[in-house]
């Protein structure tokens, strides 16, 4: 795809992984709504995807685990910034490891919401505008953990399992539609998303955002007739 001139709508772009997609897709000439819920931050991202190259973009304040916030940012994209052409699904949270019973319920719940559900509401309500699209594709950013099972992330585990599952029935859905889906599975990427979580894990040994922002693009500007539908990425 051209990226010059489409519309790519990011999920959690006010930071770590989907921050760098912005500034990439950007570079590429793409316009970018930013979906994120710190206003702050999503204005300070929307500033610098705009002088990386954007021609339009927005910062949109939109928490995953609300039904009624996905609807209303769908409802309201194209007269605010235009009908999207691509959607990265990348928002998503880690949360503490160990024993499923050591993971508070508000925990479970929250990623369940914003890693899954979240996700499968807001590519259900922008479909039907991606398909109109002459060029389309969602691009869902995973885990390597939707592939393999490793101990302490049970409940991570179970959103990234159902992502892949997710995403490998959508490709069939939309095989007749033109709306492309691809997952990326990628390993530990050097982000606060650990820390947020309060786990002191040693990213800074993980894969770089902006390189794994580099992939992205990459499979999403391949020729019409090229598509990376599964991509594993490891340290
Ligand atoms: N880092 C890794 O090692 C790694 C490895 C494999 C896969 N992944 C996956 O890659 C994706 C991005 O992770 P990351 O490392 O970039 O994490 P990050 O640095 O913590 O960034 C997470 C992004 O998701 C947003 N977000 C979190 N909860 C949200 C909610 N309820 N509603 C809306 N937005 C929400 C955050 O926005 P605000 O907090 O500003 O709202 C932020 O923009 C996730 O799906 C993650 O599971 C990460």
């Amino acid at each position: 795809m051209d990226l010059r001139g489409k519309l790519a709508v990011v999920t959690g772009g006010s930071d770590g992984i989907g921050r760098h997609i912005c500034l990439k897709l950007a570079a590429a000439g793409c316009g970018v709504a930013i979906l994120g819920r710190n206003a702050d931050r999503l204005a300070t991202v929307e500033a610098e995807t705009l002088a990386a190259g954007a021609p339009k973009a927005a910062g949109l304040v939109c928490d995953m685990t609300d039904p009624s916030a996905i609807a209303s940012v769908a409802a309201t994209l194209p007269t605010r910034l235009g009908a999207p052409d691509i959607l990265v699904n990348n928002a998503g949270i880690w949360h503490r490891t160990g024993p499923l019973d050591t993971i508070p319920e508000d925990m479970v719940e929250q990623t369940i919401r914003t890693n899954l559900t979240g996700t499968i509401q807001l590519t259900r309500a922008l479909l039907p505008d991606l398909r109109k699209r002459d060029e389309a594709a969602v691009l869902n950013v995973i885990s390597k953990s939707g592939v393999v099972a490793q101990a302490g992330q049970s409940v991570y585990t179970a959103t990234k399992y159902g992502m892949r599952g997710f995403t490998d029935v959508l490709k069939s859905d939309e095989a007749e539609t033109g709306v492309r889906i691809a997952g990326l599975y990628q390993s530990g990427t050097n982000t606060g998303m650990f820390a947020k979580a309060g786990e002191d894990v040693p990213n800074h040994i993980f894969t770089e955002p902006d390189d794994l922002a580099d992939v992205v693009v990459f499979m999403l500007s391949r020729p019409p007739k090229l598509w990376m539908h599964e991509v594993r990425v490891e340290l």
